[in-house]
């Protein structure tokens, strides 16, 4: 799956990761606040495309009420296959006013919001969540915040599937680790081998190969596989992870040609987006650039780009690009160098 990530899987991204092979793709965080108060670029947020589907919409915030209005908006207006409920991020200004990963902290309400948003919607909703709000209380109570030798992330699991979610994502670190040291994936796997648990678990963190997520699913026995960061400038991850595991062979089928031709596709999508998205919000502030800073980050850490010889000059044009002309050109003499290094 397409892990949500703000400010890069908006529907453009999302359709490319689908077409090669995501089973399932998710929004970045949407705030409910925003929502309710209809701020149109959060309702831009949510809109969905048939061909996406199954989509699932992330929200998150800090209270009962406002999360629950979102929810039925999310419900009504978007029509996704699922509603995901975002109580993982870890950024200061979500997680120090309590929602996101700030709800590690209040286990309590973020199983009484849980609760009261699955009792608002028909669609199915479901959590993310990382493993703890920092290393002591990875072994805490969840009620006394006390020690324990009990995991606080398979009590939490267990109360968050009692207020009936229909699936749990688990990232494997703790909000102070925010993106730092390793996922820890033994505890997620602990989650699944539990008989009590009967949800679908989905592992998250540092998955960067078709090795690594076949190792997630053998070894830790989750249901599905999270993948965030490692789709930056690949798309085309999920057509190997899948032939990977279907087969146990790599795709040996994208060629270097086929791969600068996805992202060509990625930048002409990206400032295509941008462009509707200017028209529905009436805006016209972002243009073709809005769509060319949008994908530099993609650029930036392609994984075709790395290990070029003399390559600094041609990378630093191509995150100076300002239209989509000038990047094709960069893309093509890329190639060449590309090729170059190869021979
Ligand atoms: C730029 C960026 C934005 C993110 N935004 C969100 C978000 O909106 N919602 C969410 O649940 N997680 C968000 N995350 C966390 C990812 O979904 C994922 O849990 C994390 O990156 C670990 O997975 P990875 O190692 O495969 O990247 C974000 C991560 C990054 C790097």
């Amino acid at each position: 799956m397409l892990a949500p990530m703000e400010d890069v899987t908006d529907q453009a991204f999302r359709l490319l990761c689908k077409e090669f092979g995501a089973s399932m793709v998710y929004s970045e965080f949407v705030s409910a606040d925003a929502l309710i108060r209809n701020v149109n670029r959060s309702l831009e947020k949510i809109r969905v495309d048939d061909r996406e589907r199954p989509v699932a919409i992330q929200i998150y915030g800090r209270d009962v009420e406002s999360m629950v209005e979102a929810a039925k908006m999310v419900e009504s207006e978007a029509h996704p296959d699922l509603l995901d409920i975002n109580f993982g991020c870890p950024v200061k200004k979500v997680a120090s006013k309590g929602a996101g990963a700030g709800m590690l902290r209040t286990p309590q309400l973020m199983l009484d919001i849980t609760r009261e948003v699955v009792k608002a919607v028909k669609i199915p909703v479901t959590v993310k969540t990382r493993l703890g709000w920092d290393v002591p209380s990875l072994y805490a109570d969840i009620q006394t915040g006390s020690p324990t030798d009990r995991p606080f992330i398979l009590e939490l699991a267990l109360r968050l599937q009692d207020c009936g979610i229909k699936a749990l994502t688990i990232h494997g670190r703790t909000r102070s680790q925010m993106y730092q040291g390793e996922a820890d994936w033994t505890l997620i796997g602990a989650v699944k081998a539990d008989p009590r648990i009967h949800i679908p678990i989905i592992g998250n963190g540092d998955i960067c190969t078709a090795e690594q997520a076949e190792e997630a699913f053998r070894r830790y026995g989750v249901d599905g596989v999270m993948i965030g960061r490692a789709t930056f400038g690949q798309p085309w991850l999920f057509k190997d992870v899948r032939t990977y595991l279907d087969t146990g062979h790599h795709d040996d089928t994208m060629t270097l040609d086929w791969k600068l031709n996805v992202l060509k596709r990625q930048i002409r999508a990206s400032v295509a987006y941008s462009l509707r998205e200017d028209n529905a919000l009436k805006e016209r502030k972002r243009t073709e650039l809005g769509g060319i800073i949008h994908v530099r980050r993609h650029l930036a850490n392609s994984p075709i780009f790395k290990g070029i010889p003399d390559f600094r000059q041609t990378r630093i044009r191509i995150l100076r690009a300002e239209t989509q002309e000038e990047l094709f050109a960069l893309l093509d003499e890329a190639k060449e160098k590309i090729v170059k290094s190869e021979e």
